[in-house]
C-alpha cells in the first residue's frame, strides 16, 4: 500500500471506530485513568483554554471540561468528529458556546491561536510524521501552557506477538474486525491469559464495549508508531521544552519483556520560553 492509502484507511479506520462504538457516558473509570496517567490536579484545566488535538470521540475534551476548562477547541482529521460533537454538545450542553470543531490534520495546522492546554493523546503515534505532530503541538502552547502527551513504546513483547499480528488485522475489513474484537476482550479477563494477552496489546478495560473498542484501536490502524523514550526525549529537547514523565513504572515481570512503563509514554510538557 502506498503512503497515502495506508493514511487513509487509517483516517478510515478512526472514523469507523469512534462513531460505531457506545456513545460517550459519565465513563468515571476512564476518568480515574487519565487523573492517574497525568496527575491531574482538581482543578487542572480551570479557566483554562484547552486544544484537544485527534479528539476521537470527545473523551478527554469531557475530561477537560470536567475538570473545569473554559473552552475546548477539538481538531480530528476523521469523521470522529462527528461522534465528538454529538457527545460533547449532550453532556456539556451550558458550554455549547465554548466548543469548537475542526477537521484538519495536526500536521497542516497554522498555529495562529495559542492554548493554555493542548492534548496529544494517542495521536502522534497514528500520523505519517509523529516527530512533526509533537512539533504543532507544542507550537500551538501559550507560554506558560503545558501538553499533555501520550505514546506507545516499543518494547519486546510488542516485538514478538503484537508487531506479527496486527500485519494481519490491519488487512481486515472493518466490520469482520469488530466482530472479531469480542473473543480477545472476553478472553483477557480469565487469570491465566490476561497477563500473555496484556502483552500483546490486548486492553483490560472494565466495560465489555470498551475493551472491544480499544482492542479495535490497537488492531485496525495501518500507521501506529512505537517509540523508544530516548527518541520521544531527544524530540522534546530539540524543541526547547522541559518534560517529565508521568506514567508509573511497569512491575518486574513486564520490565524483562522490556515494558518499562504502565499505558506506554505519558509526559506533560512545556516550553522553556
Ligand atoms: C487513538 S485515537 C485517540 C482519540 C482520543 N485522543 C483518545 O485518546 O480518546 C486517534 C485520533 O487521532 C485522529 N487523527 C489521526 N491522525 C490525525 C491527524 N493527522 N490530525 C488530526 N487528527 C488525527 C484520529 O482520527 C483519531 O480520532
Amino acid at each position: 500500500m502506498t503512503k497515502n492509502s495506508l493514511e487513509s484507511r487509517t483516517v478510515q479506520s478512526f472514523g469507523f471506530e469512534w462513531n460505531k462504538t457506545i456513545p460517550l457516558h459519565e465513563n468515571l473509570a476512564e476518568f480515574d485513568f487519565f487523573k492517574k496517567l497525568f496527575h491531574t490536579e482538581k482543578n487542572e484545566f480551570k479557566g483554562k483554554e484547552v486544544l484537544d488535538i485527534g479528539s476521537g470521540n470527545g473523551q478527554y475534551s469531557d475530561f477537560a471540561l470536567r475538570l473545569g476548562a473554559k473552552s475546548i477547541t477539538c481538531l480530528d482529521i476523521s469523521d470522529a468528529l462527528n461522534a465528538c460533537g454529538r457527545n460533547l454538545e449532550k453532556m456539556h450542553f451550558d458550554k455549547i458556546k465554548k466548543m469548537k470543531f475542526i477537521k484538519k490534520s495536526i500536521l497542516e495546522l497554522k498555529a495562529n491561536k495559542k492554548y493554555d492546554s493542548v492534548l496529544l493523546i494517542g495521536v502522534a503515534q497514528h500520523t505519517v510524521n509523529p516527530r512533526l505532530a509533537v512539533k504543532k503541538a507544542i507550537d500551538c502552547l501559550k507560554k506558560d501552557g503545558t501538553l499533555y502527551f501520550w505514546g506507545y513504546e516499543d518494547n519486546l513483547a510488542y516485538k514478538l506477538s503484537f508487531h506479527p499480528l496486527r500485519k494481519i488485522t490491519t488487512c481486515l475489513p472493518h466490520r469482520l474486525l469488530w466482530k472479531l474484537t469480542w473473543v480477545p476482550a472476553v478472553l483477557v479477563k480469565f487469570p491465566l491469559l490476561n497477563i500473555p494477552l496484556r502483552c500483546a496489546g490486548i486492553s483490560n478495560r472494565e466495560l465489555l464495549e470498551e475493551r472491544r473498542l480499544s482492542i479495535f484501536d490497537a488492531f485496525a490502524t495501518p500507521i501506529t508508531h512505537f517509540h523508544t523514550q530516548e527518541e520521544l526525549e531527544s524530540w522534546f529537547k530539540e524543541f526547547d521544552c522541559i518534560y517529565e514523565i508521568t506514567s508509573e513504572p511497569s512491575d518486574f515481570w513486564r520490565r524483562l519483556l522490556g515494558m518499562k512503563y504502565k499505558n506506554a509514554f505519558a509526559f506533560k510538557i512545556k516550553r522553556k520560553k
